[in-house]
């Protein structure tokens, strides 16, 4: 049986199936990836970007390159990948989304049971009190809390920050559930996200990888698809 058969088999007989994606579910969107030949960590310094320390330092800086991933951002498009995944939503095959992306790209597809494990750089909140908004525009300049006149800063996971405790709950019940996950363009190098697809598996559950390279997460998978999200989703779909 080949791969791809396998896989869609493994997905056939899922009692409660829940998707993983990163970085590399987006690049056919044109969205850059973080690590890689084009990797933004490759052009840019993390340190000087997205702490919270590089923020109370130089909030100019950070918001420029914030507001430069907004725009670029803005003018990428949902592919077959994010669009497969909303589908299989809708017709009940997907129970829930995890994603470490901040694009929203999955939300313009169409899925609605999405957890953004990173957050969202379209939503911004304030660095003091606890005024949150969500734009659809780029950012001009450091936006400033409309409440208490603070900086605002972009609603996104920093290195070094905790993921809020409300999202890890919500995760938590969705890997406790979980029969089998799919795990979509991620390097899986980034903790507690590269860790959940093990969780699933420790307790009896399948892996399966679709990824154009092998991760350190390929030794745990039950089926490794080797190949662009973009189209071995949609083949996966015929599949089913
Ligand atoms: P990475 O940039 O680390 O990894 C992208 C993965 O996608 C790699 O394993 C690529 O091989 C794979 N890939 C690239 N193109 C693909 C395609 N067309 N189809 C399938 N796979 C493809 O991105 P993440 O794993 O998402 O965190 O990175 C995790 C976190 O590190 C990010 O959320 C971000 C970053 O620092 C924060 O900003 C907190």
């Amino acid at each position: 049986m080949n791969h791809l058969q396998k896989a869609a088999d493994l997905l056939l007989n899922a009692e409660y199936l829940i998707v993983l994606t990163g970085a590399g579910i987006s690049k056919e969107s044109n969205v850059p990836t973080f690590r890689g030949k084009d990797g933004l960590w490759k052009q840019y310094n993390a340190m000087d970007l997205a702490t919270p320390q590089a923020f109370s330092q130089d909030p100019q800086l950070v918001w420029e390159w914030y507001t430069w991933r907004q725009k670029l951002i803005a003018t990428c498009i949902p592919n077959p990948a994010h669009h497969t995944l909303a589908n299989w939503e809708k017709n009940g095959t997907l129970k829930s989304l995890i994603t470490q992306n901040v694009d929203g790209l999955h939300r313009k597809a169409g899925s609605t049971k999405v957890i953004e494990v990173h957050g969202d750089i379209w939503t911004l909140k304030c660095t003091r009190c606890s005024f949150h908004s969500r734009k659809t525009e780029p950012a001009e300049g450091i936006p400033t809390c409309p409440t208490c006149n603070a900086n605002l800063r972009p609603d996104v996971v920093w290195f070094g920050e905790s993921l809020p405790s409300m999202i890890m709950d919500q995760i938590f019940v969705e890997l406790q559930k979980a029969d089998t996950i799919l795990v979509i363009g991620t390097s899986a190098l980034v903790q507690p996200a590269a860790s959940f697809p093990l969780l699933v598996k420790r307790q009896g559950g399948r892996i399966l990888e679709v990824n154009i390279e092998e991760t350190p997460l390929t030794f745990a998978a039950d089926v490794h698809l080797s190949g662009k999200a973009g189209e071995i989703l949609p083949q996966l779909d015929q599949l089913l």
